[in-house]
């Protein structure tokens, strides 16, 4: 109930900003479209979250609508070649996401049982498509196809370790899995119907970069604050230290 609770909280933040920031591949997930239509939106978004791996997003934007106008679906860019990629990427560096999009498109077109269209399943994404790892892959799935599946990027990561103050080293094996169960156990409890997974996870992303940001996090402004276990520990009174013996 208390997570059920504060997940409507959070989703109804993102909701009054999510046109915000201007990202055009940002839509509304629909179940009634239509295999192909979902299979489009995949495409818009893979380009999108492979260009923002190392870049931020108000460069990204005029990059993915002229990457979209040039190849406007994952067939035309099978068609591509390097040099042109290259091109196309000029300015974002790390070639090799664009090396990843081109190879990715050919792997898509070049065999039937994917249907010209990105699968729908995140292990076979992130095993099948070159440069998908698990949070690409659980992105695409989630925000296109409307699979309930988690995704921790570095902005989750950070605000998942204060809402659950884990105290344990931040980057062990150990935390790092703590916290894709703990994203997992958040997706699986959405109180609606599977398209609000992408949401739920778009809107983890969107606090963490906007609010609970790495260096003086906008607490005052968090739809989470009364859930946050850091929240609490600051306002809690230090522990009285022990009399020695
Ligand atoms: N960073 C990468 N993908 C994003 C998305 N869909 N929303 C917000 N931040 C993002």
């Amino acid at each position: 109930d208390e997570i059920v609770k504060y997940q409507k909280d959070l989703l109804d933040w993102f909701e009054s900003c999510r046109e915000t920031r201007g990202m055009p591949w940002r839509k509304r997930y629909d179940p009634e479209l239509s295999m192909e239509e979902k299979g489009q939106r995949a495409y818009e978004i893979w380009v999108s979250e492979v260009m923002l791996q190392q870049t931020q997003v108000a460069t990204v934007i005029a990059y993915w609508k002229r990457w979209i106008e040039k190849w406007p679906t994952i067939a035309d860019l099978a068609k591509a070649d390097v040099e042109e990629v290259n091109a196309m990427w000029r300015g974002l560096g790390y070639y090799r996401r664009a090396r990843s999009l081109l190879a990715g498109a050919k792997t898509v077109m070049s065999k039937s049982k994917y249907q010209g269209r990105l699968p729908d399943d995140p292990a076979v994404m992130e095993k099948e498509i070159d440069g998908v790892g698990r949070y690409t892959a659980g992105a695409i799935c989630s925000m296109a196809y409307g699979v309930r599946t988690p995704i921790v990027d570095g902005n989750i990561h950070r605000l998942l370790t204060r809402l659950l103050a884990v105290h344990a080293p931040q980057t062990s094996p150990s935390t790092i899995k703590f916290l894709w169960t703990s994203a997992e156990t958040l997706v699986n409890e959405l109180p609606e119907e599977k398209g609000i997974a992408g949401d739920w996870n778009q809107a983890l992303m969107e606090l963490g970069s906007q609010v609970c940001k790495p260096v003086s996090p906008d607490c005052g402004s968090c739809p989470l604050r009364k859930e946050c276990k850091a929240y609490s520990e600051l306002s809690k009174p230090p522990p009285t230290p022990q009399e020695p013996i």
